[in-house]
């Protein structure tokens, strides 16, 4: 059966697709072009692994046309897909809309499905996840200590806890031996925090090396000796990723066990939406972001090739504050299909992402033939139309193709676009998407959509946070001495 996805849009007069009017199985409707025809977007699989940008200002669209595409590929798989097949969804969303679009979209549409979307909203009370506990298969644990490191150590750099610039080499090697110590410490309640902690004194830096079963870890904290300057800043800027809230803090030492194995298994749906930091810190939505989407990435890259399971589709929205995963990102455009596995990116436009790396814009220019372009600005409208030529058969100058195109461009009212791709280029509006009719459905099930919203989380954890001496182990009564206690005593 082909899904017809005329019952989930608002009936306002426009051509409703069809079943008839969907040629290719299971592709999904964007919308339609001047002339009312359909235009539409193949459904990913492992074979094609269609990596696409989309890009266009605030307000024109994104978000709803993002959702709805997938909306569609999730009621499709379930009425065709064995379920063992159905592919798995990680989206990360510094706004919270395209989440929360797709969470009552499917309550609406295909409420069977509510029970496989996973809600990680780090900001809600009650989410857990403590990193010594998360299971990532696949990965070691100096490769997870290395990411941790990596993240961080960017994170607290972009968001200026370093005055005194980047982190230099001496000091991302104690943070990188101190963070993987600190996961690799055998007792259950062991936290990350606790790399603060061993990087604050020397005394905590010789209990670390006692406590972690990493060789390497044990190593380098046994000789190394660190100025005050080092410790300071180090402690300071791990504070600021795991301890910048009582909330972040209780996260991280909490026991919650995680396994992003069964996370990414067919058919889940994980959201995570960060657009709602405490006190409004923007560090914690990128450190979220860059964190999961490291962990998620280096999972599912990890995977057998050829890989011939479910497929996995990750989308960034804003992705420009996926500041650390441009060789992430790289690496899927670039393996991603024997892996299988696909990449959806979005931003309002190509300048905020070189703003935030320009490795990272280059790595998506580069690998992503397939692009949607909404109403942009000079830069962006020039770039993307210098691009195109003459469509076959039409007898028209580049130059007068360009022009037009970038005319277009920066005018497009909201909910048009140009699909731009290899072979085609056609502009279009997207479908009418009944958002209002989903929030109302939603609002009034509000009870179900909290729970599905809670399910991820625990109740408050209230058990306090460990520090490393009350992880070493009790010292054996020494045998009455003679020597007097000090030299006075
Ligand atoms: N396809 C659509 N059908 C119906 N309403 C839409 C559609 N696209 C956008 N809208 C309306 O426009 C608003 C802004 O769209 P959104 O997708 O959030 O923009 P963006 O993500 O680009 O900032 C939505 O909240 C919705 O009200
Ligand atoms: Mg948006």
């Amino acid at each position: 059966m082909l899904f017809d996805g005329s019952k989930f849009l608002r009936r306002a007069g426009r051509p409703s697709p069809t079943a008839a009017a969907q040629p290719s199985p299971g592709a999904s409707l964007l919308g339609h072009d001047d002339q009312g025809r359909p235009v539409l977007q193949a459904r990913p699989d492992n074979r094609t692994a269609q990596h696409l940008l989309l890009l266009a200002a605030s307000g024109s669209g994104k978000s709803v046309l993002l959702a709805w595409q997938l909306l569609q590929e999730v009621i499709w798989e379930t009425n065709n897909v064995p379920r063992d097949q159905w592919q798995c969804l990680f989206v990360a969303d510094p706004k919270n809309d395209t989440a929360t679009l797709l969470l009552e979209g499917i309550f609406v549409a295909c409420p069977e499905r509510a029970r496989d979307i996973v809600w990680l909203n780090p900001f809600d009370r009650g989410f857990d996840f403590n990193l010594n506990h998360l299971a990532i298969p696949g990965v070691s644990d100096e490769v997870k200590a290395r990411l941790v490191a990596d993240v961080t150590a960017i994170v607290s750099t972009a968001s200026g806890a370093a005055a005194s610039g980047g982190a230099g080499s001496r000091q991302l090697d104690a943070w990188l031996h101190a963070i993987l110590g600190s996961l690799t410490i055998t007792d259950p309640r062991a936290h990350v925090l606790l790399a603060a902690e061993a990087l604050a004194t020397e005394a905590g830096q010789k209990r670390l090396a006692a406590l972690t079963k990493s060789p390497q870890a044990r190593e380098f904290l046994q000789d190394a000796t660190l100025s005050e300057e080092l410790r300071s800043s180090t402690t300071a800027r791990l504070r600021l990723c795991f301890g910048a809230t009582d909330m972040q803090a209780r996260i991280f030492s909490s026991n919650r066990a995680l396994d992003l194995g069964d996370l990414l298994g067919a058919g889940k749906i994980v959201l995570l939406p960060v657009g709602d930091p405490p006190g409004g810190l923007k560090s914690l939505k990128s450190l979220w972001i860059n964190l999961f989407g490291r962990f998620v990435i280096e999972r599912l890259l990890s995977r057998p090739s050829p890989w011939r399971g479910h497929h996995a589709r990750i989308v960034l929205d804003e992705v420009q504050e996926a500041l650390v995963l441009e060789d992430a990102i790289e690496r899927i455009a670039t393996v991603g299909r024997s892996k299988g596995v696909s990449g959806i990116y979005a931003s309002q436009g190509t300048t905020l992402i070189a703003d935030a790396s320009s490795a990272l814009l280059k790595v998506l220019r580069s690998n992503t033939p397939t692009a949607i372009i909404g109403r942009s600005n000079f830069a962006d409208a020039r770039q993307f139309s210098a691009e195109q030529a003459p469509l076959p058969g039409v007898d028209e100058a580049p130059h007068a193709v360009q022009q037009k195109i970038m005319a277009s461009i920066l005018s497009l009212p909201d909910r048009h676009f140009w699909l731009l791709r290899p072979g085609q280029r056609v502009r279009f509006q997207s479908a009418d998407v009944a958002v209002d009719e989903w929030r109302r459905n939603a609002d009034q099930q509000a009870a179900v959509v909290a729970a599905i919203k809670a399910r991820h989380g625990l109740a408050d954890a209230q058990q306090s946070r460990v520090t490393l001496k009350d992880l070493m182990p009790e010292k054996p009564p020494r045998a009455a001495s003679t020597r007097p206690r000090s030299r006075f005593g």
